[in-house]
């Protein structure tokens, strides 16, 4: 369906996904080898730089700079971990990637943690996803016997192990502060930034870098293929593809890679064979439950990170949520307003209490027992709470229900006004799809 001419990370390989000979075939750890042999770090960093690969994790940090500041700091020290903790609503190109392309992260995390000179490399992968942890280990075993991974890897006297970390399954544990602390035997809670960011301040306090499964299995063909390659799709200032997770109301939800700035219409209409039932596309999360949503008339929108910051929403991981015009925004917003709360690790109190009280306020009016003055109320808990936190969790529970009121008030003012959800119980199935 798509051309694979562009695809970057999907490309077909031949036999099982954890099989090394039918990645070997297509040039696999043919960069890796390189780089070994090579060992200059400067020169990787300065090719991720030339490709202009952002971050796939969410905040689309540009991948060679931060890789500069843990190769040039001052401490001698290094930690590398990859965070496969991936735990939002409507994302899971993570786990799908670990499943069926494990050797291309694998690879990435080789390059990454030599580069950075890591005394300690860790996978942090949430324990609740068995397949793809079944499928990176057999990787890792293929990979070990046949000496890309462990001792004296290539014959290059250099040894390299690479562990994989258990990881808690919750959403807070995936951001990188919390990850470290959780791994360090903590609570999952993050730390304020800043200052401690981790390329400074890490896995026991020392320069750690830290990378999304997608952005790692990005660098491999980076390497090898060179930087021009990879710009070759996408916009100036967000290169490359994405892998975005579609989900709810389309008839093929299912992982897409795409060039970045693909507009929104073509993911849902050519991948995702529209909404299902002759229905209607009412709003979209481009980027997840944390970002704004967009109305069915921004569908031309290019999927890039600062075409979408533009917009007033943002890319984060790329879980695109579809809700369809059968559905109860005031149910659709609750729904993700529980998840909020659920997942608040309740470190601080305006997220703890900030995220109970919307849930509280929304439900109460989606039950058919809220006033005129509850969204009022809404709206000033949400001014409140905005931006404080030490990670962005409280900011996306505000952000989706000022969101929510901003484009569909009266469908909150009509539960106000009739005492009752006006939607049918049957139709309005909020689109949450979690894990
Ligand atoms: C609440 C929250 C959850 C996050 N979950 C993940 C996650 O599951 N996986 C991930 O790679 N990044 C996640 N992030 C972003 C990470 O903190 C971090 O920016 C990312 O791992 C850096 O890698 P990158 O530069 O390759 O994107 C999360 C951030 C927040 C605020």
């Amino acid at each position: 369906m798509e051309q694979t001419a562009s695809l970057r990370l999907l490309a077909p390989l031949d036999g099982e996904p954890w099989d090394i000979d039918g990645y070997i075939k297509h040039g696999g750890y043919e960069a890796w080898r390189q780089v070994v042999r090579d060992g200059n770090p400067d020169r990787v960093i300065d090719e991720l730089k030339r490709s202009g690969l952002r971050g796939r994790g969410g905040a689309g940090f540009p991948t060679g700079v931060k890789w500069d500041k843990v190769v040039h700091h001052r401490l001698p020290d290094r930690y590398f971990v990859c965070n496969a903790g991936e735990h939002e609503p409507g994302t899971f190109k993570d786990r799908y990637l670990i499943q069926h392309h494990p050797h291309r992260l694998l690879e990435g995390c080789l390059i990454a943690a030599f580069t950075v000179g890591a005394r300690e490399s860790h996978i942090y992968l949430n324990a609740e996803f068995r397949e793809a942890r079944h499928s990176l280990a057999r990787a890792m075993e293929q990979a070990r016997v046949r000496g890309v991974l462990g001792n004296n890897v290539l014959g290059s006297g250099v040894d390299l192990e690479l562990e994989i970390f258990d990881g808690h399954g919750s959403y807070v544990a995936g951001e990188e502060t919390a990850m470290l602390e959780s791994m360090q035997g903590r609570p999952a809670q993050p730390k304020a930034k800043p200052p401690f960011y981790p390329t400074d301040f890490g896995l026991h306090g020392k320069p750690t870098l830290v990378n999304n499964v997608e952005t790692l299995s990005h660098v491999p063909s980076i390497l090898l293929k060179g930087s021009q390659w990879f710009r070759e799709v996408g916009p100036e200032h967000s290169p490359g593809t994405m892998l975005f997770s579609l989900s709810g109301a389309v008839n093929h939800p299912g992982v897409y890679e795409l060039p970045l700035g693909t507009p929104l219409r073509h993911l849902i209409e050519e991948c995702g064979g529209g909404v299902p039932s002759g229905r209607m596309v009412k709003a979209v999360f481009p980027g997840g439950p944390s970002f704004a949503m967009v109305g069915p008339e921004e569908l031309d929108l290019p999927m890039d990170f600062d075409s979408l910051k533009k917009a007033g929403t943002g890319l984060g991981s790329a879980g695109v949520i579809v809700v369809d015009d059968a559905t109860c925004m005031v149910a659709q917003t609750l729904a993700l307003s529980t998840f909020f709360r659920e997942e608040s690790c309740g470190q601080c109190p305006s997220c703890r209490i900030g995220t109970q009280h919307l849930e509280a306020l929304v439900a109460k009016i989606e039950t058919g027992n809220g006033t005129h003055g509850d969204l009022e109320k809404l709206l000033q808990i949400c001014g409140f709470v905005k931006g404080t936190g030490y990670c962005t969790l409280v900011t996306g529970a505000a952000v989706l229900v000022q969101n929510s009121l901003r484009l569909f008030r009266h469908e909150f003012e009509d539960h106000v006004v009739k005492g009752a959800c006006p939607f049918s119980p049957t139709a309005a199935k909020p689109a949450v799809a979690i894990g």
